[in-house]
């Protein structure tokens, strides 16, 4: 079943992007966010976020440009981490572009500039992990004046980086002009069109561990849903708030109020709320434990909710299968253990059968979609967790206010 072609989004993005600029033997410096998920080896588990890339670097390549890729990976606190060598990823990009790409050993210093300066027409190397040196999340000017350095055009693909003001993704459109590529135009076409123009009805699912990653953007588009379903980690969050008990459930105490208030603003602006009616509860969240499904009355003092259950899965099916409009973000259970994935599964395969535009968050949500084989049965599936978050809570991207205007 090839998926919705008949659906139709406005392009809205009035950012300049390659197409708009001469790129033919010029020296681009292309922001990526390659901050792949690893298995327990260091093996690349999903290089969804390498693929989307290829557009913008096939265009460029085509293009006569000399390209210049320089990316994040984990969380290295600004030290050089040998498992956190953006190497691997380098040798997958080559495989996906049929062609060499160098990686290189350091992002700035006379190395990389000496490299970099023997670039010809059409060539491609690979900086290596910014977050190695402290002044990329620091945002430091002379580090992002190094990077600057060595381009004339500044190209910001990483929309999943877009909400983290550093020196790669702010910094250096202080020196150097600043434009989109295309992962970055179509992330925010996609995601402008939940905010602009959703066709109804429109339905959120909302999972996740934590409340409050969810609160804000549950708030800003409560205008904009008829539906809102609720699962994951963080329902136990807004059972407790309509004076359920939860058992050993993770709260946010501190968020109770929060919650309480928008559940009234969800009652008062006539939106359906689905929470789950009946839960998995386990005793651990670990693997092989006992489970049983009960009814969220029913929630032993001790256990803890692990997924969402058959009568609310099928509620939520039921929801997804009349929305013309669908956004996901967040596992309805703990879904990297058995039994507690098929809430998650069971959404994932709702949104891949549905006729609905379906636009699926990034992070683990889009994770369990590439793993079940349906990315391609959605509309988008988005490769921003905390930046897709951040733009549906209607807070500017700093990597975004930075590029030219059309
Ligand atoms: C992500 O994976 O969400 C982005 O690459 C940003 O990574 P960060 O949360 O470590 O800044
Ligand atoms: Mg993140």
């Amino acid at each position: 079943m090839a998926k919705k072609t008949r659906t139709r989004i406005e392009a809205k993005f009035n950012k300049k992007t390659v197409r708009d600029i001469k790129v033919d033997s010029k020296q681009l410096l292309v922001r990526v966010d390659y901050n792949v998920p690893v298995d327990k080896d260091g093996n690349i588990s999903d290089d969804s976020r390498i693929r989307a890339s290829l557009p913008t670097i096939k265009y460029l390549l085509d293009h006569h440009a000399r390209v210049i890729l320089c990316s994040h990976f984990g969380r290295p606190k600004g030290k050089v981490v040998g498992s956190m060598r953006l190497t691997p990823v380098g040798k997958r990009l080559s495989e996906l572009l049929k062609k060499p790409v160098t990686a290189l050993k350091n992002c700035v210093g006379p190395e990389v500039e000496k490299a970099v300066s023997q670039m010809k027409d059409g060539d491609i190397v690979l900086l290596e992990n910014l977050r190695f040196h402290p002044e990329e999340e620091a945002n430091e000017p002379n580090f992002a004046r190094s990077l600057a350095k060595l381009a004339e055009v500044y190209v910001d693909d990483a929309f999943g980086s877009s909400h983290r003001a550093h020196a790669s993704v702010t910094g250096v459109a202080q020196y150097l002009p600043a434009v989109a590529g295309f992962l970055m135009e179509k992330e925010l076409n996609f995601m402008g069109c939940l905010l602009e123009n959703p066709a109804h009805p429109f339905v959120a699912v909302m999972g996740g561990a934590k409340v409050s990653d969810k609160l804000g953007v549950i708030q800003n588009i409560l205008d904009k849903v008829d539906s809102l379903l609720i699962g994951g980690g963080m329902a136990a969050n807004f059972l407790k708030a309509q004076g359920y008990g939860v058992g050993a459930s993770a709260v946010e105490e501190d968020k109770l109020d929060y919650t309480k208030e928008l559940l009234a603003k969800v009652q008062s602006q006539g939106v359906r709320l689905l929470l789950p009616a009946d839960v998995m509860v386990c005793e651990k969240l670990e693997a092989g434990v006992p489970c049983r499904i009960v009814s969220v009355r029913d929630i032993p003092a001790t256990w803890v909710i692990a997924d969402i259950g058959p009568d609310t899965i099928e509620r939520f099916v039921q929801e997804i299968r009349r929305s013309k409009t669908a956004f996901w973000n967040g596992p309805m259970g703990v879904c990297e253990i058995e039994p507690s994935a098929e809430g998650t599964r069971a959404i994932a395969r709702a949104l891949a059968e549905s006729k609905a535009t379906t636009i699926v968050g990034g992070g683990s949500t889009a994770e369990a979609v590439e793993e079940m084989k349906l990315t391609n049965k959605m509309t988008h599936v988005s490769t921003g967790g905390g930046a897709s978050l951040k733009f549906l809570e209607d807070k500017e991207l700093p990597g975004v206010a930075v590029l030219q205007n059309k």
